[in-house]
Formats: structure tokens, sequence, C-alpha cells
């Protein structure tokens, strides 16, 4: 049985009270909900692997209260601490060097001499972080594969029985992971668009390495079969992106003005908000997804959304949800 707990203070106690016994803790941040573990306790740290059914030993972020607790952990070069003090807390995920007699498990690192940080923009995480008073290791709360959480009822629906607890802290105000920065080599590389936006970041620090979009990320490859790398933030149904017109059989995700004819649609922002439409995404695909197979549609078809600020989120998610599935 999965406990729900009420996000104030006996709720917070409880959930602080299973993450230091080693229990499996889900709670809300202001990106995502995070499957949250000790991250000092290696059984705690396999167990969330097992209970996301992650195939890939795929590197943890550690979550913690504030930049003095991170810091203590990783080194911090002169840009690190330039971002942790300009966008913590909030939705930028550092990785770093691990400092020498870091008490994360190495498993939550998958092994590797860094460690990604971050430190959660939300009152209850924050103070159910302070309340652990340990590193907490978190993944985005769902099935390996699965479209990312953004109520508790999201993780409920992938991991009620697998977990100990989930905290409802309501619905993350973000809606979309954080952005993933790495500073451990010459130039800071981003390695996940997310919350934090990229021209924010270069404004602070200059120019940072660009991932390839995972579309072209593929066609360089030249895969046949490239599912199993990039297919992520998946539904149910398949996903069709840079929709420009929709057929009868496919249920819309609509940014701005919908496209006409649609059965059933979802508007991530009438306005063409990039906030609003990275907020509502992950609903959106779920909704999409429950109703569309409900009423016998064969596909989403998402309308195109624009590349810069959480616009690079969006279509990074929406581009991994469409790629061709394993
Ligand atoms: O918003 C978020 O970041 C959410 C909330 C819960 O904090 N967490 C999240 O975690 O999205 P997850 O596990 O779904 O994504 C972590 C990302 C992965 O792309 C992983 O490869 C990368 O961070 N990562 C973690 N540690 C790393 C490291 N040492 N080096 C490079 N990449 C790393
Ligand atoms: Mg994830």
């Amino acid at each position: 049985m999965t406990e729900v707990l009420t996000a104030d203070a006996a709720g917070i106690a409880r959930a602080a009270a299973l993450l230091r016994a080693g229990g499996l803790v889900a709670f809300g941040t202001e990106t995502v909900y995070g499957l949250g573990a000790d991250a000092s306790n290696p059984a705690a740290v396999a167990a969330v692997f097992d209970a996301k059914g992650r195939p890939h030993f795929n590197p943890l972020i550690c979550h913690y209260p504030d930049a003095e607790a991170a810091f203590a952990h990783v080194e911090a070069t002169p840009d690190a601490r330039r971002l942790a003090a300009a966008f913590w807390p909030g939705p930028l995920t550092m990785v770093l060097p691990r400092r020498p007699g870091c008490p994360v498990a190495l498993l939550a690192g998958a092994g590797l001499e860094t460690l990604a940080v971050r430190v959660p923009a939300h009152p209850v995480a924050l103070a159910l972080l302070r309340a652990v008073g340990r590193p907490v290791a978190a993944p985005s709360a769902n099935r390996s594969g699965q479209v990312s959480p953004s109520t508790a009822e999201h993780v409920l629906a992938g991991l009620s029985g697998r977990i100990a607890a989930v905290l409802d802290c309501g619905p993350c105000p973000v809606g979309v992971e954080s952005t993933v920065l790495d500073l451990t080599g010459p130039r800071p590389v981003l390695l996940r668009p997310g919350g934090a936006e990229a021209e924010a970041i270069e404004a602070l620090i200059g120019k940072v390495g660009r991932p390839i979009p995972p579309a072209a990320a593929e066609a360089a490859r030249g895969l046949r079969s490239p599912g199993l790398l990039v297919s992520h933030y998946a539904p149910g149904l398949p996903v069709r992106i840079d929709a420009a017109s929709v057929a009868a059989d496919e249920a819309l995700l609509a940014f701005g003005p919908p496209l006409p004819g649609a059965a059933v649609a979802f508007n991530l922002s009438e306005t063409g908000d990039l906030t609003e439409a990275a907020a509502r995404l992950f609903a959106g695909l779920r909704w999409l997804d429950a109703e569309g197979t409900r009423r016998g549609l064969a596909r989403i078809a998402a309308m195109p959304v624009p590349a810069r600020g959480l616009g690079l989120a969006i279509n990074d998610r929406l581009q991994r949800a469409a790629a061709p599935r394993s």
C-alpha cells in the first residue's frame, strides 16, 4: 500500500522518517514529481531503479535544501557559484565533480566521478529536504519511459503499490524537468533543456554547448530502430509532431489558435504562452492519451511550438514522445 500524505507538518515528518528508513517517497517539486530515496543509502537507491523499471543505471539527480549543502558534496566552480546564486532554488541541475568523501552512493551517480545536484524551488520539497538532512536522489516519479508526473494522481497511476508514500504537493507549477548543465568540461554543455531558460544561463556565464536535438541525433546515427535510445516521455498512443493539419482519427495537442477539425483537443496555451504550455504539457499528453484511446483514435497530433525559452524543453519532450518505440 502506498500512503498518500498531506503536505503539512505531520505529512512532511512522516515522509522524512520513511526516507531516512530507506523507503521510497514521491514528492512534488516546481518541475515534476520526484521519486525520492536517501542518496547515501545504496539499497534505497537501487530500489528506485527497480520501482521505475529503469533498464539502465542512468545517473540520478541529488536534491539539497540549499547551495551550501550541495557544494559540500561536489566541487563548485566559479560558474557554478554564479549560477547557484541566480537560479537556486529553481529548475537548474548542475553536473559537477564529486568531492572526496562524498557520501552519495556511487550507484546514484551510475559510478561516474561526477554528480548532478539541484536545489528545488518548492516550499514543501525544501522543508522535506531539511527534515531528511541527507541528500535525496530523485528521478521523475514515473515508470521508465512514460510521461513524467505533474500531480500526485499521476504518480499513483504509475507507481501505486511500488513505493512507500507520495507527498501530495499539488500540481507542479513549471511542469517540465529541470535544465541539466554539465560544468565538468572546459566549456559548459546543456545536457537537457528544461525549466531554466538557456538564454538566461548564457546571459550569466556566456555561450554553452547545445545538445544535438534528439531527432537530428537519430538521423546522424542512421539507426533503423533507434527507439531504444531516444523514446521517452511516451504516452500509449503514437505522437506526430509539427502537425499542420489534423486527421479525423487524431487527438490534437494544440498551441495557440487550434487547428480546425479535431474530435478531441487539449490546448497547451490558447494565447501561445510558453510558461503556461510547459506547465500543462504532461497533463495534456496524459489526458489526450486516455481520451483518444477511449474514443478509438489512432494517434496524437502536436502543433509546432516555437524553439525558444521553455519551448526548447517542450520540443525536446515532444520529439522524444514521437520517437520510434523499441
Ligand atoms: O526536474 C527534474 O530534474 C526532476 C525533479 C524530480 O527534480 N528530476 C528528473 O530526474 O528529471 P531524471 O532522473 O528523470 O533525469 C535526470 C537527468 C538524466 O537525463 C540524467 O542522464 C542526467 O540528469 N544526469 C544525472 N546525473 C548525471 C551526471 N552525473 N552526468 C550527466 N548527466 C547526469
Ligand atoms: Mg525522467
